[in-house]
């Protein structure tokens, strides 16, 4: 670029700047060759500073979570464990039995986290977590999809949402290894978008001398990544009416269990949300309620003690229900919301953001210094039509690896021990003996639930000898 290039191009990103009072970002442009600074330019270019002053803003405006609480109870729950009658639960599994047999169904497993909390240096998909088999968590959702197509002879299609800092590596992850016998071509790699943070006094930070700080823009950026790629045009293509839901961090998602995709489709409901009863008031997880009839969720980490911890006449937590991250989706649902600017409103998050300074050192901050702003993929319960909710035991549905040891929960160690304890649980409902402090695993490929593991066995005696050493069933 000739000089005069560069300082036009200067010109033309001051003049988008300072306006919002962000031309700091402009403080090491001399230090950068050309091919930086045009970089740099795309960067800034790209985003949205009106909507990043807003959000900024918004602090002391937002929603009033404690006035929300006051007025919320939890909606109506099933589970369909205890379904009222065996003929409702057959109906509701039929009718799944029926959607995935017409290849209707779709699977999105969310993969853009950066897994910090986790200390994993690679997309936390590849972290190994079969308890015997070290398999990834990639392959035990692959596994699982494949396992459910198998059963109904179709074709399930996977979209996985991964972020720019996990694309790449996901990617070739994937081709290494295999798809894991999927077909490639039903399987859609999509990249979420990315939002700039800011610092308490609204400046956005910067990387690098030349490089805005960015993240992921939550879970909630699979609305309008989902659209952008082609993958909700993928879907509509191949007739993939419902769409189920899990996110990557949760090996134990019942992905595309028939049963709660038909009592989903049988309920008209174009959202439908898995809960556990929650084991402590103040789980981290987000709290599912319902204020004038509007089915919505306040996040853990905006729902006052107060209110978290309140109880009914009979001594029971009121706001019980907790959000695992597992849902369905109507796919028409998703295209109605995709259709509608600012369908999803963006929460902030206080971090710790290491960024360079004016004088371009490198500050790595002690105490929270930075805002981040993330859509969550929950935000559009209220606005589907006919929202449900079900319940499910957190033992056979919900682990998630979040944290390395030695936290007191979610690390690696307590997702295994939770896989290993819920097939030994299918085990034993098929009457084989699990000998104490035995490992044991079960591919998906093997048996993907009690129910096929039960027939499996029924099937052939050899199966039912008593297991007395670590195995892993594939
Ligand atoms: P979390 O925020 O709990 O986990 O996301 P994380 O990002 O993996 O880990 P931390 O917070 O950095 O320690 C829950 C799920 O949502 C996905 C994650 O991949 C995970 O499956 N997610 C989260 C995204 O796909 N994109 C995001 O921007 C955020």
């Amino acid at each position: 670029m000739t000089s005069d290039l560069t300082s036009q191009l200067k010109s033309t990103l001051e003049s988008v700047l300072a306006p919002h009072h962000q031309s700091h970002v402009l403080k090491h442009w001399e230090k950068l060759d050309s091919a930086a600074q045009q970089k740099l330019a795309d960067q800034i270019l790209a985003f949205d500073f009106d909507q990043l002053a807003r959000l900024f803003r918004q602090q002391d405006t937002g929603t009033h979570w404690d006035e929300l609480a006051e007025k919320a109870s939890v909606p109506p729950a099933i589970t369909l464990a205890d379904f009222a009658d065996a003929a409702s639960h057959d109906a509701a599994w039929q009718a799944g039995a029926d959607l995935l047999r017409q290849g209707k169904v779709g699977m999105i497993i969310t993969a853009g986290g950066q897994g910090s909390r986790l200390g994993f240096d690679h997309p936390k998909g590849m972290f190994p977590i079969g308890p015997v088999s070290d398999v990834t968590l990639f392959q035990i959702f692959f596994e699982k999809v494949m396992a459910r197509a198998n059963q109904f002879g179709s074709v399930v299609p996977i979209y996985i949402m991964t972020s720019p800092p996990t694309h790449d590596e996901t990617i070739v992850f994937l081709k290494e290894q295999n798809w894991f016998g999927m077909n490639p071509e039903d399987v859609q790699v999509f990249c979420q978008g990315v939002m700039p943070a800011v610092d308490h006094n609204g400046k956005i930070l910067l990387s690098e001398v030349g490089e805005v700080f960015v993240s992921p823009d939550g879970h909630g950026g699979a609305l309008l990544a989902l659209e952008k790629s082609g993958a909700l045009a993928d879907m509509q293509q191949r007739g993939v009416e419902h769409v189920f839901y899990g996110q990557i961090d949760n090996p134990l998602v019942q992905v595309c269990a028939p049963a709660l995709l038909g009592y989903h489709a049988n309920s008209g409901s174009e959202m439908t949300s898995q809960v556990v009863r929650k084991s402590d008031p103040l789980q981290k997880v987000g709290n599912v309620i319902t204020v004038d009839g509007v089915v919505q969720i306040i996040e853990y980490s905006d729902l006052s003690e107060q209110y978290a911890r309140e109880t009914t006449a009979d001594g029971s937590l009121k706001l019980w229900a907790g959000s695992i991250a597992v849902h369905i989706f109507k796919t028409e649902f998703f295209q109605r919301m995709s259709d509608t600017t600012d369908s999803m409103p963006f929460h902030r998050a206080h971090k710790k953001v290491a960024f360079i300074d004016d004088s371009g050192q490198r500050v790595e901050p002690e105490t929270n210094n930075a805002i981040k702003f993330e859509k969550f993929i929950f935000d559009l319960l209220p606005a589907a039509n006919h929202a449900i909710i079900c319940e499910v035991d957190p033992a056979d549905g919900f682990c998630a690896v979040k944290n390395a040891p030695p936290a007191a929960a979610e690390t690696p160690d307590h997702v295994k021990q939770a896989i290993s304890a819920l097939h030994t649980r299918w085990f034993n409902e098929a009457h084989v003996q699990v000998a104490d402090g035995v490992i044991v695993e079960i591919s998906p490929l093997f048996a993907p639930d009690a129910k096929a593991l039960k027939e499996k066995i029924d099937a052939d005696p050899a199966l039912a000898a008593p297991i007395t050493k670590n195995t892993y069933f594939n």
